[in-house]
């Protein structure tokens, strides 16, 4: 009898090694370096329109035969709250001043949209091999069909109980994302962040748990990490931070030098930017307002009211309001090619 396929195997990649999605970070250029290299590329759709999405899908096509991997939020929308919203205003008001900006005329918009049906239409005509959700799973019917065109589902979990659910749910492999990972925590079971543990906590727990593939995510760098998270029960790794830096990616000049100095060092949970606990570099604001303030507003909606000072202290040159996101290993973010990234990861294998 044959052995069972493993993990990358079954998702068509030479390496066990995926590219995390980083929404606002990156788009089809990096996916395509990373399938090229023979990593699972990865697109992340959570700020981008339906057409948009169609559009950097049909440029990975065009690029390679590679499979990819389509991810996605599955948030619930807020309800309006002018109070809370009011509470928000408040507390910036102070910055909107300093930068006479009108914090009346901050516009209303989510900033990040959930999985829907008209995202499903965007996505089926390209039948993504890899479709992969942050904060839970989407509603049965926008599984079924994301499953109808053969995808494999993948899910990120923060918490034993989060990866038993999503197996028992319909999820195809887990996601284990550590406490050390880079941009938002895919929690969903529980809004208590005492309940998130670091990757060698949380891993060997998961692989007790539960039966399916687990991806390793939080904290991996180098081909050192990669070993440790297999050694651990990991079938592949997810790497987001340590391919930040790579020319493939879209982020500021800014945010890229502060990868690479010693404000990297300085990381922490902060729900000031979106509304939800995400990891990033300890900024301005999150010193000034407390990183977890309780008054921000229900994800997605702290970011619009953000959007005008972030965009009046980058005209300064400052990160003072940026969400500079990263995770707690960022030693390898170099300006060099996504290739030497998933290269040296792969010493690991
Ligand atoms: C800039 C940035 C943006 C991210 N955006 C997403 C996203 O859109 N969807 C998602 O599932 N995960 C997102 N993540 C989390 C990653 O999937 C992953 O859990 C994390 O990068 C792994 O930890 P590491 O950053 O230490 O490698 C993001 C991470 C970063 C650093």
């Amino acid at each position: 009898m044959s052995p069972l396929p493993t993990l990358h195997q079954r998702l068509g990649i030479a390496l066990p090694i995926l590219q995390a999605p980083m929404a606002g970070a990156q788009g089809s250029a990096l996916a395509i370096a990373v399938a090229r290299a023979g990593g699972l590329g990865a697109l992340p759709c959570a700020m981008l329109a339906p057409e948009a999405m169609g559009e950097e899908l049909a440029t990975f096509r065009a690029a390679t035969s590679a499979p990819l991997n389509v991810n996605a939020f599955c948030h619930a929308s807020p309800e309006p709250d002018p109070v809370a919203q009011a509470r928000w205003h408040e507390a910036l008001a102070p910055f909107f001043a300093e930068f006479g900006l009108d914090i009346d005329a901050v516009p209303q918009g989510a900033g990040r949209r959930p999985f829907d049906h008209q995202a499903c239409d965007a996505l089926e005509p390209f039948r993504p091999e890899v479709v992969s959700f942050h904060f839970g799973l989407p509603e049965a019917d926008l599984l079924e069909r994301v499953k109808a065109w053969g995808a494999t589902v993948l899910a990120s979990a923060t918490t034993v109980a989060e990866a038993e659910w999503l197996e028992a749910s319909g999820a195809d492999a887990v996601i284990v994302q550590g406490l050390e990972a880079g941009g938002h925590r895919g929690m969903f079971l529980s809004e208590d962040v005492t309940t998130q543990m670091g990757t060698l906590a949380l891993l060997p727990q998961v692989r007790e748990a539960i039966d399916l593939p687990l991806i390793a995510a939080g904290g991996v760098a180098d081909a050192r990490g990669v070993a440790a998270v297999r050694a651990l029960g990991a079938d592949a790794v997810q790497v987001g931070t340590a391919l930040l830096c790579c020319p493939e990616t879209t982020i500021s000049g800014l945010h890229r030098r502060a990868l690479q100095s010693e404000a990297a060092r300085h990381t922490a949970l902060t729900t000031l930017y979106s509304g939800r606990p995400a990891r990033g570099i300890v900024t301005r604001l999150m010193r000034e307002l407390g990183p977890m303030a309780a008054v921000a507003p229900a994800f997605p909606l702290a970011t619009a009211a953000i959007a005008p000072l972030r965009a009046a202290a980058e005209a300064t040159n400052s990160g003072d309001f940026s969400p500079l996101w990263a995770g707690q290993n960022a030693s390898r973010c170099r300006p060099v090619p996504a290739a030497d990234v998933i290269a040296e990861l792969a010493l690991g294998v």
